[in-house]
């Protein structure tokens, strides 16, 4: 009698964050934002005045995030998450982040964790694992008019690249690369509206509870 976990995985904006908070709050379950781990390791460094590049530095501020206080709000900027994935590519950084993030994933009744390798490498053992994608243009699309709806600029060719940058970057690591883990379900949402995405995983998890 395992307890559930729900590991959702896959690259920048495919809409891994609202999926993940729909089917939390539908089985109310505990739901934790990886990527939100590595950008409050990012800012304290920046905050800090500190670099990005040393390993030691980075663990030391990994180590000391705490789960509770991460506010998606303080850490949504591009420059943060820029910084993330960078030092995401740091093992002693994916050690401290990872190991905090296995505790959450324990908690009772059952939780959902998203991030990029929450199937392959923090919860190998989830009952239900999907990986959630959608093109890079349809990606950038929707980050671009996620931003011009908040009445700021966008420029989409700069959205574009910076999408495909941080695919690069997130797929290329030697620690942990973005990638499906064997067994999970593919979600390509390009062309599913939230709603119908919301379903399809909603239907794989009722499969498996
Ligand atoms: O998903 P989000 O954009 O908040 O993640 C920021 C960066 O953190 C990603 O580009 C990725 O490099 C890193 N990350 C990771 N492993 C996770 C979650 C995020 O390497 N489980």
């Amino acid at each position: 009698e395992g307890r559930m976990i729900i590991a959702i995985d896959g690259p920048a904006a495919a809409g891994k964050g609202t999926l993940s908070r729909q089917i939390a709050e539908t089985y109310g379950f505990h739901h934790l934002d990886t990527g939100l781990t590595y950008r409050a390791t990012a800012k304290a460094l920046l905050d800090a005045g500190l670099p990005l590049d040393d390993e030691a530095v980075a663990e030391r501020m990994a180590l000391a995030v705490e789960l509770a206080g991460l506010d998606r709000d303080v850490l949504s900027a591009h420059e943060i998450g820029e910084a993330a994935s960078k030092i995401a590519v740091m093992p002693a950084v994916r050690r401290a982040l990872v190991e905090a993030q296995r505790a959450f994933s324990k908690r009772l009744p059952g939780t959902v964790l998203d991030g990029r390798d929450i199937g392959t490498v923090v919860c190998p053992d989830a009952p239900v694992k999907l990986y959630v994608t959608a093109s890079p243009e349809v990606r950038a699309r929707r980050r671009h008019d996620e931003i011009l709806s908040k009445g700021d600029s966008a420029d989409f060719d700069a959205i574009f690249a910076d999408v495909k940058k941080r695919d690069e970057r997130d797929m290329g690591r030697a620690d942990s690369p973005l990638k499906p883990a064997d067994d999970a379900h593919l979600l390509d949402t390009s062309e599913m509206s939230i709603e119908a995405a919301f379903l399809a995983a909603k239907a794989l998890v009722d499969a498996a509870l």
